[in-house]
């Protein structure tokens, strides 16, 4: 989707949102890697799947797990945001949440994976599938762009499974000589500020990520361990990218700017890499004339609580004519 008042603003000519929030079951790219996850599960016998989800993952194995008739468990850190729970509950997923961050409940999680042979944990055992499912985000980019290579992608980053794969899917298009442009776009890891271990390597001009204790309002991305991260630091440096982080603020920020400019509500995910497109187009790192892809990856319907309260916005009036117009006299 182009997003011409956004871009105005930020001084981008041609700006364009990969919606992966509102065209998915679960409305977050983690329907894609975990539709790839599940087609190898069902090929493999099994009948239980489970994930370790930070929400939307969670979500996803729910909902896709019920549509191929297996038994879904999802497990769980503290702080998942009600709606997440609400698409749960939905689908009938068993639902495990224990006391502690999404790194201990991954840990805990491993091991479930290694003496649980019967069930297939979506993001762990099937991990290399899963991952491959994100590749189709820089495909289907390179399609929609009608083929022309962007020169800068801005993504959100938490396991790094997105950022990595999508650059792969960029790469094979390209060696197979189907785009136009470089090898790659500029890649650019968005991360919150309470909970960057991608970015503060970056910045230390270190090559493997050190763990971090996540605290921020971005649960969906507060992954302080990333499975991806060394990767993702390779991978950014040879696109000539980087990884940044924002603060919450600047994220909450993001969502308003991109609610107010291109009229979509995003969660915290895509408010940090709304925020990190707009930080890099201050500084210059993004020129007028790039062709930049923003990657909003998961819908703000699920995190409310972390927006304006709704009904505080509401007029509430009597359902009598002459009382609406007298109440909104001064409005026109
Ligand atoms: C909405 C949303 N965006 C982005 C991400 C980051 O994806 P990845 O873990 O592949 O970096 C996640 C989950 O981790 C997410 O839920």
């Amino acid at each position: 989707m182009r997003a011409d008042r956004l871009g105005n603003l930020l001084g981008i000519r041609r700006l364009y949102l990969k919606l992966d929030s509102h065209n998915w079951p679960t409305y977050s790219y983690k329907d894609r890697v975990v539709a790839a996850a599940l087609q190898r599960a069902v090929d493999m016998g099994v009948t239980t799947v489970a994930c370790v989800s930070t929400g939307n993952v969670g979500n996803s194995l729910a909902a896709l797990a019920a549509a191929a008739g297996l038994r879904a468990m999802v497990f769980y850190p503290s702080g998942v945001e009600a709606g997440k729970h609400a698409m749960n509950a939905a689908f009938n997923a068993d639902v495990i949440q224990l006391n502690g961050s999404y790194d201990e409940v991954s840990a805990i999680c491993r091991r479930l994976a290694l003496e649980w042979e019967s069930v297939a944990f979506v993001n762990i055992t099937l991990r290399p599938y899963y991952a491959e499912g994100a590749k189709t985000v820089g495909f289907e980019i390179a399609e929609q762009l009608d083929w022309e290579q962007p020169d800068h992608v801005i993504v959100p980053a938490a396991g790094a499974a997105l950022l990595t794969r999508m650059t792969y899917g960029f790469e094979e298009l390209s060696e197979l000589g189907l785009t136009s442009g470089g090898l790659l776009p500029r890649i650019h890891g968005a991360q919150a500020a309470g909970c960057a271990p991608i970015a503060n390597a970056f910045a230390a001009g270190n090559l493997t990520v050190r763990p971090e204790i996540p605290n921020t309002i971005a649960t969906s991305i507060a992954i302080g361990n990333p499975t991806d991260g060394n990767e993702a630091l390779s991978v950014i440096r040879r696109s000539g990218g980087s990884a940044r982080s924002v603060n919450d603020q600047e994220i909450l920020a993001g969502i308003e700017l991109l609610a107010e400019k291109a009229g979509v509500f995003t969660e915290p995910a895509g408010g940090a890499a709304v925020a990190l497109t707009r930080k890099l187009a201050a500084e210059k790192v993004i020129s007028g004339d790039d062709l930049v892809v923003l990657v909003i990856t998961g819908c703000g319907l699920k995190t409310q609580e972390l927006t304006p309260p709704a009904l505080s916005r509401v007029v509430q009036l009597d359902a009598d004519y002459a009382a609406v117009c007298a109440a909104l006299a001064h409005a026109l």
